[in-house]
Order: C-alpha cells, then structure tokens, then sequence
C-alpha cells in the first residue's frame, strides 16, 4: 500500500470539538445553536441517517428538534411546517430529510426553507451564493472534502488538476465549485463523458460521487493522486464500499479515503458547522 489514509472520523472528533467549543462560547452570550430535522414517511435509512444527526447535534450542545411525519402528510402541511420552523428565533438550520414521499415536490419544499437557515446548502440561493463566491451555506458532503484536503495541506488547490466524477447538485456540482474557489483546474465527469479514465489519469485529486462501485480502479489513477471517495455501496457479500476499488487504487494513489469512515462523518459534521455559522450569524 502506497496510499495514507485520510481519516474521516479523526478529523470529524476534532472539528466537532471545536464546534462544541463555539457552541459553548455562544451559549455565554445568550444563544443555543439549534438544528430542527424533518422527516416524513418511514424510510429505513432516512430514520438511521436523522437519528444520527440527532445525536450529533446533542454531542455538540446544540438544540435539537426531530419532527416525524406520516408519509400520508402532505405537501401544503409540511410547507406550513417549514414556515412555523422559518419563524422560530430558536432554530438556526432547517434540515428536511430526502428523498420525501412522491406526492410532495422536494424543490418546492426546499425553497421554502428561508436561506438563512438552510444548513443543506440546498437552496437555490444557497448554490448561486457559492457560483459567485458569496456568503452563504455550502452543501455538507463537499465541504467536507474540502476539508479533508486541507488537512493534508491542501488548501490552495494552484496549479492542481481535480476530476469530479459526478454532477449532482448535491454533491458533484457544488463539489466543483468549490474546487474551483479553492484555485484547482476542475474537470467534471459523467455518464456522458467518452474517455473517463483519460480524464482522470491527468488528476492530481479525483472526487467519485456516482453511486456505483468501481467507477475508479487502479488503471485509472495517477501515481500519488490523491482519491477522494463519497460512494456509499454496497458489495456482494452486503459489506459497504465506495465507489472506488480501494484495495487496487490504494497501491497507486498518495492519498485515498476509506469506507466507511472516511467522507461519511465528515457530512454531519459539517452540518454542525453550518448550523454553528447560522446561529452566530442570527447572533450578531
Ligand atoms: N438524504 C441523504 N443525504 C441527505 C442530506 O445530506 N440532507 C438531506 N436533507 N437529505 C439527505
């Protein structure tokens, strides 16, 4: 094996302490971080995933709100609870969990959460926000991969050449962007893309955010690029794996993250981040 590892779930204790921190010093001056989730209907892994934000949020001293809904709610009744959740000086980031039961329009709920709260980073004015470099929440997923390079000292990405594999607006297109902010010449990959491994074989930092496993095998990487995984599969024998051969790509690249525990925690905790950020911002 050539590859470090980047850690996931070390660099998330140590940027959850210092939010833990922040909450604690803002908590002195009169205000509690707090993050209200909302789920509707009784996806298994929806249910997993907004009980560990949750905690997470409890972890980190912040105020927490889980409201559960029927998957019969509908869409007029969750946005009047958006509405109640925009006005509530209490709740600094709104957070309703997708996918939602088919009769309710995801988009429309999401442009309802008020921009101020939106610690997604889903809004529409939250992806213009990071288009032109202003003020605003970033998705959690790609922000924490910036953060993973940073923590190998890749802050300014000048002179790097990042391939993102993926043009979600969850993750591969804001991932992108903030490539892009951080000075990296971008390339974003996709079903439509010829050649893909003649892309990324000129990478010196590869993001695979498909949702498919082998999308990135050792054939496909530059000697000690560094690989970033956001996949969340699963193998035949049910284990989960990304969307990169870790087992072959590790022999080639300089840096690689693992599954799990490698970009998985860092989404929550990134969540904390934004939420800490709305809360000071509503602060003053
Ligand atoms: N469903 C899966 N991941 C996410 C996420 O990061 N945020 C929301 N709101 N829903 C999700």
């Amino acid at each position: 094996m050539t590859a470090q590892l980047i850690d996931g779930n070390a660099l998330s204790r140590q940027l959850r302490a210092e939010v833990a921190q922040r909450a604690t010093a803002l908590k002195a001056r009169g205000t509690t971080p707090g993050l209200a989730v909302v789920l509707v209907g009784d996806n298994p892994a929806s249910q997993v995933y907004v009980r560990n934000k949750v905690k997470a949020c409890e972890d980190a001293g912040f105020h927490s709100v889980l409201e559960k809904y029927d998957a019969s709610m509908t869409e007029a009744e969750l946005l009047a609870r958006v509405e109640a959740l925009n006005n509530d000086p209490d709740i600094h980031g709104i957070l309703v969990q997708l996918p939602l039961p088919a009769h309710i329009d995801d988009h429309k709920v999401i442009e309802n959460i008020s921009p101020l709260k939106d610690v997604d980073g889903f809004h529409v004015a939250s992806a213009g926000a990071l288009m032109v470099g202003e003020v605003g929440f970033k998705a959690c997923t790609p922000y924490g991969c910036m953060k993973m390079l940073e923590s190998i000292g890749m802050k300014d990405l000048r002179g790097k050449h990042a391939v993102v594999i993926g043009r979600s607006n969850i993750v591969g297109k804001p991932m992108a962007m903030m490539l892009l902010a951080a000075n990296a010449t971008v390339t974003i990959c996709h079903s439509g893309t010829a050649d893909l491994a003649a892309m990324t074989r000129q990478a010196d930092i590869v993001v695979a955010a498909v949702g498919k496993r082998n999308v990135l095998t050792a054939d496909m990487c530059k000697p000690g690029a560094v690989v970033i995984d956001v996949g969340m599969n699963r193998n035949d024998e049910g284990k989960l794996c990304g969307d990169v051969d870790f087992d072959g790509v590790k022999e080639v690249a300089g840096f690689i993250t693992p599954v799990p525990g490698g970009v998985g925690p860092m989404t929550i905790t990134m969540l904390l981040v934004n939420t800490m950020e709305a809360a000071e911002r509503a602060a003053g």
